[in-house]
């Protein structure tokens, strides 16, 4: 029994059915409250008998634990499809094999779609595309985030083309909501052949450790194709796609995890590209702290000694709270969400304590996508640098570090949502210039004393200045390494020292560590009112 229904019973309801030719009002109700069984009830006691053992939730409960409790209005629940053959005349559940509704979120409305595996295995035919579509337009409508909660054997056999047209109409529709809408898929269960491209579209993926699998091809085909061999969890599980092929943003011990983590997200983010994001309560201390100060140590004394850029990142954010997203890809490139003064920022950073800070192609392209989120919908970013350059080798050259790289200098070139960079310690090179420069067109560069920015590092830069010198020295029996050592460190303590870049007024302040924080605070206040348009046009040509 729920709201839907009447607490009380309703006397005589049977017996005027019985008599009566024209069904009675109490009658129609009573008949309601059958379909109502029919379509809720009976379905979640049958999914739950399904879904449990397999340690899964039934799509109805996990929208009620996504959702504000008691939040939830569904739509559509007596659709049922019309298709033909294979028996399915026989078999028509109502609602079809997803659940679709709005809702709220730390009271905010969204709108959610969670497919049902345990009706048709939770496949896609055109009236349960007919429902996703239907709220998408409406989260469109109204500007409010989608959340797809997906658990599908994809595109419904029984329904060949419509099934797949259907999906067409999905990704037509997550293309368009980019950019207007938050978009996150909450993969729950398979998710395969082409209905991977709806995830991939969207703005995070989320992944169950075990239970949830995503691939174009499964290892059958793959076997009879290529002949190898390949099981699900290698092939398409969520710690797979989480640390090698970085589709999924979150690797989510449970469903439950994957659930908080979404609200988490959704905390951080507008309703819609118009809106601003929402803004907390903050008791932001706006003097220099005890907390502030413990940054002045966290760079070493020696330059090559690794640090974690995490320290810096929550010793900025309100009650250093960091929300990373994508975790275990690429993890020489921290992205994520924090608050400054209440309001949403995101935190791009090199991290030295993996690969020494180096940009690749994962990095570049897991940073380029996330300025690319955050500009899109207003929220300032906060870029931390600490990198020595991108990473030498064939394997990057021929993979393409040119074009894949070049995205991240296209994603910051075209923001224009605030942008304030911090050089903790070293700027070298290209990797300098595409870590949020001025040039790139930050509003306010920041350098620590301990920042080196040059062309290159010390070591580098000597080699190919010195070589005769260096040469010469060895010719004559010299220590070449003491004169190498001491011709770097000349060049270090000349060339490369912050305030260099800060009289040419590429920096627009060297700042001792402990003052970060309350200069971000004011740099983001300043920042407010910016405007800064691009030249109209249909779109650019991101290289992709
Ligand atoms: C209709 C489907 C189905 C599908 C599963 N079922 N996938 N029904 N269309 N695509 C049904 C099964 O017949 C079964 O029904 C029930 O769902 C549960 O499936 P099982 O196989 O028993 O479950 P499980 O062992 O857990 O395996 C799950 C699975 C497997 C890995 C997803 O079902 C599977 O491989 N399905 C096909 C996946 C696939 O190739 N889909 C098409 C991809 S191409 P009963 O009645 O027995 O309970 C695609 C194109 C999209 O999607 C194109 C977009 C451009």
């Amino acid at each position: 029994m729920t709201a839907e229904t009447a607490q009380t019973p309703v006397p005589g309801a049977e017996s005027s059915a019985e008599s009566a030719p024209v069904p009675t009002t109490a009658a129609k109700i009573t008949d309601h409250r059958r379909k109502y069984q029919e379509a809720v009830g009976d379905r979640d006691a049958a999914a739950a008998a399904k879904q449990h053992p397999r340690g899964k939730m039934t799509a109805r409960e996990r929208v009620a634990a996504l959702l504000d409790p008691g939040s939830f209005v569904e739509f559509d629940k007596y659709v049922r499809h019309r298709s033909h053959g294979f028996g399915m005349e026989q078999s028509r559940p109502f609602g079809d094999s997803v659940v679709t509704g709005s809702g709220t979120i730390h009271g905010r409305q969204v709108v959610v779609y969670s497919q049902d595996f345990t009706t048709f295995g939770g496949s896609l035919g055109e009236v349960a595309g007919e429902k996703i579509v239907k709220a998408m337009e409406f989260a469109l409508r109204i500007g409010a985030p989608i959340l797809g909660i997906l658990d599908s054997g994809g595109a419904r056999i029984q329904e060949g083309v419509v099934a797949l047209s259907k999906y067409a109409s999905i990704f037509r529709l997550n293309t368009k909501c980019s950019g207007v809408i938050p978009q996150i898929s909450i993969v729950m269960g398979p998710s395969a052949g082409g209905a991977v491209y709806s995830p991939a579209l969207t703005d995070f993926v989320i992944m169950v450790d075990k239970t949830s699998h995503m691939f174009v091809t499964g290892p059958d085909v793959i076997k009879t194709v290529t002949g190898e061999e390949v099981g699900f969890e290698e092939l398409g599980g969520a710690l797979t796609h989480n640390k090698t092929s970085g589709v999924s943003h979150y690797l989510a011990s449970d469903e439950l995890d994957a659930l908080d983590y979404a609200r988490a997200l959704i905390g951080f983010l507008p309703d819609n590209n118009l809106a601003e994001s929402p803004i907390y309560d903050s008791d932001t201390a706006l003097e220099i702290t005890d907390a502030d100060r413990r940054l002045n140590g966290v760079i070493p004394d020696s330059p090559n000694q690794p640090y974690d850029m995490k320290l810096v990142i929550e010793g900025i954010l309100d009650g250093g709270d960091f929300l990373e997203v994508q975790p275990l890809f690429a993890p020489n490139m921290l992205i994520g969400f924090g608050r400054v003064e209440g309001r949403t920022v995101g935190i791009i950073a090199n991290q030295p304590a993996q690969m020494a800070g180096t940009l690749n192609i994962d990095a570049s392209e897991k940073a380029a996508r996330f300025v690319r989120f955050c500009d899109a919908f207003s929220i300032p970013i906060l870029t931390l640098v600490d990198v020595p350059g991108y990473l030498p080798g064939t394997d990057q050259e021929f993979q393409g570090v040119i074009r894949r790289g070049a995205k991240l200098l296209y994603a910051y070139a075209e923001a224009t949502v605030p942008l304030v960079t911090i050089i903790t310690r070293k700027a070298y090179g290209g990797a300098y210039i595409v870590m949020g420069s001025k040039q790139m067109g930050a509003d306010f560069n920041i350098a620590w004393p301990t920042a080196e920015i040059a062309v290159m590092g010390g070591a580098g830069a000597v080699n190919i200045l010195y070589r005769k010198e260096l040469a010469a020295a060895a010719e004559r029996g010299e220590d070449v390494e003491a004169l190498r050592a001491s011709l770097t460190a000349k060049y270090t303590a000349d060339v490369t020292s912050p305030f260099l870049a800060a009289e040419r007024g590429e920096i627009d302040n060297v700042l001792e560590p402990a003052g970060t924080r309350l200069a971000v605070i004011k740099a983001l206040r300043g920042l407010r009112g910016k405007r800064d348009e691009l030249p109209a046009k249909k779109h650019g040509n991101i290289p992709l």
